[in-house]
């Protein structure tokens, strides 16, 4: 008999899967939910100089919510590996940072945002970047392989973010670190009279928040994984407008000030954390 946690991570799987295919070249590139702009625009993002030096559809397929190498300290020679590299934006940027002696592993589990990225890899003329397909929970890479993992917006649609994070530490080399961008909830919503549990139950799974883990909650299951010296900043506050229709629709049967509160707990952040040498 099949594991219920186990058809639930594959509902989940199927329903992110199924919605990223659909986003590509829709020419809306923001928004986990329709309408909404949760996951910024890449002109947001990113730095003028960075856009231009990666190929156009990249650039215009950008789903992310911040901008993982602008943390992550590369250096020449190291091995990256992004979680859910998508149309692979941020994996051709890690890939001139860590030039020719270096090397940067994409892993997807969606086939056309492989395609797209791998289409992407040739134009931009990228030799040093690879698009493997995956799941985050089961990385198709060999234990301690790489000095630096990157995310942008993916750790939260993880139906199983303990089993990501420990297999982000068995693929990080001693010494390697984590440099994250994703969508997290500040605080608790213990004060208001909407459960965490209504709004993630009224929420798509698919648009970056149903799932996103409190500050509190991702530092525990970073350290509870193995990693140390953990550091999350909040960098982005949302506002309504910014988090798409079904955060309107659960906003509506609140007052103003309490939907006011809500909204203001998701945040945008920085995440990094180190494997000890
Ligand atoms: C919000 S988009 C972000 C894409 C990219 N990081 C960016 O910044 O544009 C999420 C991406 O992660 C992939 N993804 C989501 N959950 C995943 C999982 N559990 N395993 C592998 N890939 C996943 C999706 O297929 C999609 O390409």
């Amino acid at each position: 008999m099949s594991n219920p946690a186990t058809i639930q991570e594959k509902t989940i799987h199927d329903e992110v899967s199924k919605h990223y295919a659909g986003r590509i070249n829709s020419g809306s590139c923001c928004g986990p939910a329709a309408g909404s702009q949760a996951n910024a625009t890449a002109i947001d993002l990113y730095a003028d100089v960075e856009l231009t030096a990666v190929p156009m559809e990249a650039a215009q397929n950008s789903f992310g919510c911040g901008n993982p190498t602008a943390i992550a300290s590369l250096h020449a020679g190291e091995t990256v590996l992004d979680l859910g590299s998508g149309g692979g934006l941020d994996a051709f940027l890690a890939a001139r940072q860590v030039g020719e002696t270096g090397f940067v592993y994409g892993v997807d589990m969606t086939d056309e945002m492989l395609a797209l990225a791998r289409r992407n890899a040739e134009q931009g003329g990228f030799t040093n970047v690879e698009f493997r397909k995956g799941q985050i929970e089961r990385l198709p890479v060999d234990d301690q392989s790489v000095d630096v993992i990157i995310s942008n917006c993916v750790i939260n649609l993880s139906p199983d973010k303990e089993q990501t994070l420990r297999e982000a530490y068995r693929a990080l080399r001693p010494g390697g670190r984590l440099a994250v961008s994703d969508i997290v909830i500040d605080g608790t919503l213990d004060d208001l009279p909407v459960s965490e549990e209504q709004v993630r139950a009224a929420l798509s799974w698919a648009g970056c928040i149903a799932g996103a883990l409190t500050i509190d909650d991702f530092r525990r299951t970073l350290e509870t994984a193995g990693f140390v010296d953990v550091e999350i900043d909040a960098k982005h506050r949302y506002k309504l407008a910014e988090l798409g229709q079904d955060m309107e629709s659960v906003a509506a049967t609140l007052t103003p000030e309490v939907a006011e509160k809500l909204v203001r707990r998701f945040v945008s952040a920085n995440i990094q954390a180190r494997r000890a040498a």
